[in-house]
């Protein structure tokens, strides 16, 4: 029987305020070298296949913003392949513009909704993965659109290998009470942390992201969440 094809809702923004100039020409020129192709229906995009030295694992940030944290692990992590998500155009092309500064050569990019290339993406095929701060939608009526959910861990489960990460962050209590729930409700992700400080304090290697950034400013606590693949 054929596969039902999911419609897929996507609630954010694609678009800000109007690119400069030259943003525009760094996107018509520079994001088409560093695409991450996708074709429905065709055979699995193992990610390894996309890097050139090649690179000894892949890792993928989901919901990237403007790419400082993505672009900070590409430069201490030379030998890892990264799969940048985001739709928001303006993003985009601001990791681009990081990219092109630290000489990064080791980044792919997806302008899209990450749901598109999960349903793409070879089995056991990604070390780690960041959803850091994601769109809160704190309204009851919203909650639906929020991208953490058991259909996403559906398709994390079968993409990420045996221990891999899974690290997501967040300012908004009710989405991170949200999240231990379907964690808890699973038994292919794990969440062992032994002290309150592994969730009170960010990872050692991470650097802060332009909204926890935000959330700081306003005395807003975050809370950090690593959950290994089992
Ligand atoms: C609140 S922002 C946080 C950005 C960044 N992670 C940070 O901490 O500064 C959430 C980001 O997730 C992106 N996003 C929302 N839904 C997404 C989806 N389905 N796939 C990929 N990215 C998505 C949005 O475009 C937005 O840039």
């Amino acid at each position: 029987m054929r596969e039902k094809k999911q419609k897929l809702n996507f609630y954010g923004r694609r678009k800000g305020r109007k690119l400069l100039q030259g943003r525009q020409a760094q996107i018509q020129e520079k994001l088409p070298r560093v695409l991450i192709p996708i074709c429905p229906g065709e055979e699995q995009l193992d990610p390894m296949s996309l890097f050139y030295p090649p690179v000894k694992d892949v890792w993928m940030e989901i919901g990237f913003g403007a790419g400082e944290h993505l672009a900070y692990h590409a430069s201490t992590n030379p030998d890892i392949g990264f799969l940048g998500i985001e739709p928001f155009i303006n993003g985009v092309a601001s990791l681009l513009s990081k990219m092109e500064r630290q000489d990064l050569n080791n980044v792919r990019l997806l302008n899209d909704d990450v749901r598109l290339l999960l349903c793409n993406l070879a089995s056991n095929s990604l070390g780690r993965v960041f959803i850091l701060f994601p769109d809160p939608w704190p309204k009851k009526k919203h909650r639906r659109r929020r991208l953490f959910s058991h259909a996403l861990l559906d398709k994390l489960s079968q993409q990420m290998r045996p221990h891999a990460e899974l690290r997501f962050a967040s300012d908004n209590m009710c989405y991170i009470r949200e999240v231990l729930e379907v964690v808890s409700n699973r038994n292919d992700f794990n969440w062992e942390p032994r002290r309150s400080k592994d969730w009170k304090k960010p990872p050692s290697d991470a650097i802060e992201t332009r909204y926890e950034s935000k959330a700081r400013k306003v005395g807003q606590p975050c809370v950090y969440l690593s959950f290994r693949k089992v």
